[in-house]
This record gives structure tokens, C-alpha cells and sequence, in this order.
């Protein structure tokens, strides 16, 4: 029995299919390196020590996705593959639509077609849209408010509607909150593509000397310091959270989803200090007018995960940003070319 890893080679992808590995699974990863490299591919065989196949391409190509089901004994998805910024989803909505749905659609077809009826995906706490009812609970209002979020709440509700259709499909939802850090050793990480959108990226990379200072994305925001708070969390643990939720599917959960967040919110200058205090650095950085689409606030009642999946978050921002710069720094320019 394997599991399919769609976009395993991807950040979030690459630290679970380490730990799947490590757990004894046999895994089969199937990424179309849009947005990662070979060489992470490379590493989670060597930090794992073990082998297993790598197939580069699209979810959109149902041939090779009908050809995977029947070569392999595959049991379970976890679906990682899509696009993930925010910003371009705005410019290139069709992009996004055709790759993260109509992908899903033609993975969820194969699987159909194929018997294969256990699935994890990769959702995103941006499915609550905007809200000031703190902290975040999986049966909140959902609305997205950009078309990236939308692909991934249109997700969650085909899978629903698939499940409702056929009550023998296992299907979980994870939520994640802002995923940062890296493998403590240093040897995967997130390598983002350009200048870094995300927060923890980004100071990294000004840490590193490959950008000159932090903007702060406004000070005048209705917290204790005016910046805005997020729920970091480690993706080591949300790594664990994926092996949790695979157990989970042996349980014939239904269509259920799980917050990913540790319950704890932290200002944007709270993850500078925290960086400082992790690794000795200061970072430079300035107050910039606000980003249009930010939420103040945003953490979870990750409580569900908890009680259903046994499953919580033990790293800390320390933790998150030690990690961090171990990757960083041995990785200035991320996986290379
Ligand atoms: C963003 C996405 C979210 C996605 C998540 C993935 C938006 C509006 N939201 O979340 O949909 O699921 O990434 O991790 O893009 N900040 C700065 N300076 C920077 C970068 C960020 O001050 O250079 C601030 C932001 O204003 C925000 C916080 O840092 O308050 C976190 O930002 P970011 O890391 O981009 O995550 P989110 O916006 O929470």
C-alpha cells in the first residue's frame, strides 16, 4: 500500500514526506516542479534515508494519474499540488482556477475512477475570509476573499459534495495557518521564487544580506503593538498533523476539516524579535502603509485537531525561527538552480 503525495516536493510537500517515510510508509510523489526543484527531491531521500519513486507531472494529465493508480498499490492522496500566491491569483485568475480546481477535479476523477477513496488536502485558514470573531473555528462562516482562497474553499466543497454523493470516501481538510520554519537540519526548507511575499521569507532573506530591510506592513492595525497577528506554525508539526490525519482516514472520519495552527497569535514585531532572539540578528526594518487585504488578527481554536486527531503543535517561534535560519543560512540561495 502507498500513499500518493501530490506537490511533494513543495515546501510544505517535501518535511511530510520525510516523516511519512521515516513512519514506514511507502510513498509515490507526483509534482510538476512549477514551483520546487529536483534537488528537494534529492534531500528527502537523503534525510530519510530511504528511496521511492518520483514521477514529474501535472494532476491536469488524467492519463498519467490513471496510469499511477495502476501501477501502484495506492491507498490514500495527500494533495498538496497547487498555486499559492495570493497577489498573482489576483492578476492571473484563470491560472489559478485551471490549475488548483480543475487539477483537483481531474485528480478526484482519477481517484473515482480508480477506487481510491481516502484523501487528505491542503486547505488554508484564508477560507474564513475576513472576520473579527477570534480565534478561528472549523464551523465559522467560510467566504474567501481572493481567487486563491476561493480555489481552495471551491476545493473543500467538491470534495463535500463527493462525499455526500458517496459516504465511502475518507476526506480531510487540514487549515493551515502560516506555515514557516524548516527541518532542523538545515537540509529542506520553503525557497520561495523572487522576493518573498510571506513575512518569515522574507526576513530570513534580509537576514541573509539578499534584501536591505523588512517592510512593515502597517502600524496602526487594532492591536497591542498596531501590526498585524498571525498564528505561526512550525511545518514540522504541520507535517505530523498529516500523519495524523492519514490515521484518521482508517477511522471512516466522513468529510471532516481540522484547523492547523498552534491557538496562539503573534505581531508581526513579536516575529522580529522572535527572530533576533532565536538566531543574534537584527533585522532592519521600516513601517510601510498596510497591505490591501490584510486581516488584523487571525489564529485558531485548533481544539478539533486535538480531540479527534491527537494532534497539537509543540514547536515554538523560537523554534520556528531557529530553524529558519539554519536553512537560510546554509541555503542563501534556497535549492539553487
Ligand atoms: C498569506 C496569504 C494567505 C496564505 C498565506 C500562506 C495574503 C493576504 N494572505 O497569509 O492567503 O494562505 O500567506 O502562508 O497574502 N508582512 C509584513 N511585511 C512583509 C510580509 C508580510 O509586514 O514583507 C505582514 C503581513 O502584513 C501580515 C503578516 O506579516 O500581517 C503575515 O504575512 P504573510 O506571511 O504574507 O501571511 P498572511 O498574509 O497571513
Amino acid at each position: 500500500m502507498a500513499v500518493l503525495v501530490t506537490g511533494g516536493a513543495g515546501y510544505i510537500g517535501s518535511h511530510t514526506c520525510v516523516q511519512l517515510l521515516e513512519a514506514g510508509y511507502e510513498i509515490v510523489v507526483l509534482d510538476n516542479l512549477s514551483n520546487s526543484k529536483m534537488e528537494a527531491v534529492k534531500r528527502i531521500r537523503e534525510l530519510a534515508g530511504k528511496d521511492f519513486d518520483f514521477i514529474k507531472g501535472d494532476i491536469l494529465d488524467g492519463e498519467l494519474l490513471d496510469d499511477l493508480f495502476k501501477k501502484y498499490d495506492i491507498d490514500s492522496v495527500i494533495h498538496f499540488a497547487g498555486l499559492k500566491a495570493v497577489g498573482e491569483s489576483v492578476s492571473i485568475p484563470l491560472r489559478y482556477y485551471q490549475n488548483n480546481v480543475g487539477g483537483s477535479m481531474s485528480l478526484f476523477e482519477s481517484m473515482k475512477k480508480n477506487g481510491v477513496k481516502n484523501i487528505v488536502f491542503s486547505s488554508s485558514a484564508t477560507v474564513y475570509g475576513m472576520t473579527d470573531k477570534m480565534p478561528l473555528r472549523e464551523d465559522d462562516p467560510l467566504g474567501a476573499l481572493n481567487p486563491y482562497g476561493r480555489t481552495k474553499l471551491m476545493i473543500e466543497d467538491i470534495l463535500r459534495d463527493i462525499y455526500a454523493s458517496d459516504n465511502s470516501w475518507n476526506v480531510i481538510l487540514l487549515r493551515y495557518f502560516n506555515p514557516v520554519g524548516a527541518h532542523p537540519s538545515g537540509r529542506i526548507g520553503e525557497d520561495p521564487n523572487g522576493i518573498p511575499n510571506n513575512l518569515m521569507p522574507f526576513i530570513s532573506q534580509v537576514a541573509v544580506g539578499k534584501l536591505k530591510e523588512l517592510s512593515v506592513f502597517g502600524n496602526d492595525y487594532p492591536t497591542p503593538d498596531g501590526t498585524c497577528i498571525r498564528d505561526y506554525i512550525h511545518v514540522m508539526d504541520l507535517a505530523d498533523g498529516h500523519l495524523k490525519a492519514l490515521e484518521k482516514l482508517s477511522e471512516n472520519p466522513g468529510a471532516v476539516a481540522y484547523n492547523l495552527g498552534t491557538g496562539k497569535g503573534s505581531s508581526v514585531l513579536e516575529m522580529v524579535a522572535a527572530f533576533g532572539e532565536a538566531t543574534g540578528i537584527s533585522i532592519p526594518y521600516r513601517i510601510a502603509d498596510r497591505r490591501p487585504g490584510d486581516a488584523p488578527v487571525s489564529y485558531a481554536d485548533p481544539s478539533r485537531a486535538a480531540e479527534e486527531l491527537g494532534w497539537t503543535a509543540t514547536r515554538d517561534v523560537i523554534d520556528m525561527c531557529r530553524d529558519l535560519w539554519t536553512w537560510q543560512s546554509q541555503n542563501p540561495d534556497g535549492y539553487g538552480e
